[in-house]
């Protein structure tokens, strides 16, 4: 990376191996520019529509360019636009090289990069590379015949003949398409429900699934897969995109002798040597599966290799790799990042930061020092359009505008990339679906009522008070969000103490203060069980940041005398809520939730 950046910059951006539409500028400190941004999400469905249809589009995106220029953000992740037929709404793709007709076309694509360009906004499109739509032109011919030139680009396999005594299977384990007596090819079960093999009575076999039936694994063992792909990211590359989030990374390969995955049971379901206690049951996941270790369909090593491939083609372009990383500790994080030649993803997704599910100084103080002892360089969400939004998980049973507003803090002057997922910088709240007739996202279909599905955290954006709150003229595709009276861009603009201008205030500051961006994180009292605190220490200056986590007011006393800072050391507020504005080092008291940052000063 190191190297093709220096070539680049020395030949002014392009150099004869590649050309760059997005050249890969770095700072005086040699930082690439993803290391100084701040990252946007966008879920085109819900983020603006403008042909009266109820789902938001491309030009909705473009149409609004300058508040996303306003809120300082810096590039924006397009989650799939792509023509499918919308049964993962968008991450089931059926031409990887087009754009889905409900959200335009590609000339309004180029003109959503193009208007993105001027205001400094760059877009990363979302790379789905585990598996295609069942409608795609390759799956069709795959699944045309077992002679299919395309048959190996997917996973099938015979089935297996049941075994006689073998306990009867779920309802949900049930393909009505497979002869009697004929079970799928292995144990694995999809994270979506049910058994991940789909039976096809065309060619009497069957097909491998991660995630949807409609959601085939692309057999990434085929080398024909490995170009078609690659070839998928040269073109979104050369017409001007500046990176991919990359979707399920982790299930690219799955084992070739295709094992079945051991059962999962609880730690406390566990002897000494990790085996299970006499009559120990597996819990079952929302859908009715026995829940499993998925030790050969998940995190496979070959995964890496694709990663690092992919590396390459990237920094050719100066373009960034996200990844959707989900892992059970640091170093499977950490591994993502990959080192030197093997360099893999620059931003891996650091999911163990958004599982902590509650404010709490202790548990946030832990995630945030163990990422950063991974050496790798962090990237911070709370929420996307997976996970409940932040506004509800960390507002408890009263949400309220201070505790966003401490969210914003702590996101944007962490050491790291923030990915905010719009909607979040106006207080956006949940709105699970109240019965299953009003699901729409599969997995809350198949999951109702343990599994509600996402569409919660998928509502269409509040940009003003009135009907639909000016996301359509039309019927928006799935219900506004209660909060949009209160809670909408055009209130918010207005008023001087909303959540909207606080971020902007943050993401300002973190744009103009270089400590927020490349200065060292130092944690500070480390046993306050209420308050995050810590310094951002860059060229001789620190930035100090605290965060009371807490519903009671509380006061803390900083020690920063190895720092060169005495305890009669003030404090030049940067930026602060629910706190004094006037504070010492020996005494910086702050409101239920309060947030200050501060410059300190000898
Ligand atoms: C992760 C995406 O974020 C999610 O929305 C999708 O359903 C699965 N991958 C399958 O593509
Ligand atoms: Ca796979």
């Amino acid at each position: 990376m190191k190297l093709i950046a220096a070539i680049l910059l020395v030949t002014g951006g392009t150099c004869a191996f590649a050309q760059p539409k997005t050249p890969a500028k770095l700072d005086k400190e040699g930082h690439p520019w993803w290391q100084h941004a701040v990252f946007y999400e966008i879920y085109p469905r819900s983020f603006a529509d403008t042909n009266g249809d109820g789902l938001g589009d491309l030009n909705g995106i473009t149409a609004h360019m300058d508040y996303l220029r306003k809120l300082g953000v810096d590039a924006i992740w397009i989650t799939p636009c792509f023509p499918s037929p919308q049964v993962d709404f968008g991450y089931d793709v059926a031409d990887y090289t087009n754009i889905e007709p409900m959200y335009g076309t590609l000339a309004d694509f180029d003109r959503l990069v193009q208007q993105g360009r001027k205001r400094q906004i760059r877009v990363v499109l979302d790379f789905v590379v585990n598996h295609s739509s069942d409608q795609h032109p390759w799956f069709l011919k795959s699944k045309a015949s077992r002679q299919s030139e395309y048959r190996d680009w997917y996973i099938w396999r015979d089935g297996k003949p049941r075994d006689p005594n073998a306990p009867p299977l779920p309802g949900i384990a049930t393909d009505p398409n497979a002869p009697a007596g004929e079970d799928p090819p292995n144990n694995w079960t999809s994270l979506f429900g049910g058994p991940a093999w789909r039976y096809d009575p065309g060619t009497r076999q069957w097909y491998y699934h991660y995630f949807d039936p409609a959601q085939p694994d692309l057999n990434w063992r085929n080398p024909r897969v490995h170009d078609a792909m690659f070839n998928v990211v040269r073109f979104w590359f050369d017409r001007g995109v500046a990176g991919f989030r990359l979707d399920a990374v982790d299930t690219l390969f799955e084992d070739p002798q295709l094992r079945d995955n051991p059962p999962f049971y609880p730690p406390n379901e566990l002897d000494a040597a990790g085996n299970p206690l006499p009559g120990a049951v597996p819990p079952k996941d929302p859908y009715g599966m026995p829940l499993q270790r998925r030790i050969y369909n998940d995190n496979l090593p070959e995964n890496h290799v694709v990663l690092q491939q992919l590396r390459q083609v990237a920094d050719q372009y100066g373009a960034v790799l996200i990844g959707e990383t989900w892992t059970e500790n640091i170093a499977q994080l950490k591994q993502y990042y990959g080192q030197g030649a093997a360099a893999e993803i620059q931003l891996p997704m650091d999911f163990l930061f958004a599982n902590v599910n509650r404010l709490s100084a202790p548990e946030f103080r832990r995630q945030v020092g163990l990422v950063e002892s991974s050496g790798g360089w962090p990237v911070y969400l709370f929420s996307n359009h997976d996970i409940t939004r932040a506004y509800n998980r960390y507002g408890g049973q009263q949400p309220s505008d201070q505790v966003a507003k401490l969210l914003a803090a702590l996101l944007l002057t962490l050491r790291g990339t923030p990915i905010l997922y719009y909607g979040e910088e106006i207080g956006m709240e949940n709105r699970d679906p109240v019965s299953r007739e009003e699901v729409r996202d599969p997995i809350g279909i198949r999951g109702w009522p343990l599994e509600k599905g996402r569409d919660g955290e998928r509502t269409p954006m509040q940009w003003t008070a009135g009907a639909n709150a000016g996301f359509t003229s039309g019927k928006p595709w799935l219900p506004i969000a209660a909060n949009y009276q209160t809670h909408n861009v055009e209130a918010e603009e207005q008023d001087a103490n909303s959540v909207l201008n606080f971020y902007r205030a943050a993401i300002r500051l973190r744009h103009r203060d270089p400590a927020l961006v490349e200065g060292a994180y130092v944690a500070l009292n480390q046993d306050d069980p209420n308050v995050m605190a810590y310094l951002r220490q860059y060229r001789g200056r620190a930035v100090l940041v605290a965060l009371n986590m807490s519903s009671e007011p509380q006061t803390v006393r900083f020690d920063l005398a190895r720092q060169g800072y005495g305890a009669k050391s003030r404090l030049h507020e940067l930026l602060s809520s629910n706190a004094a504005a006037q504070q010492k080092l020996s005494e910086v008291s702050l409101q239920p939730y309060g947030v200050f940052i501060g410059e300190v000063l000898r």
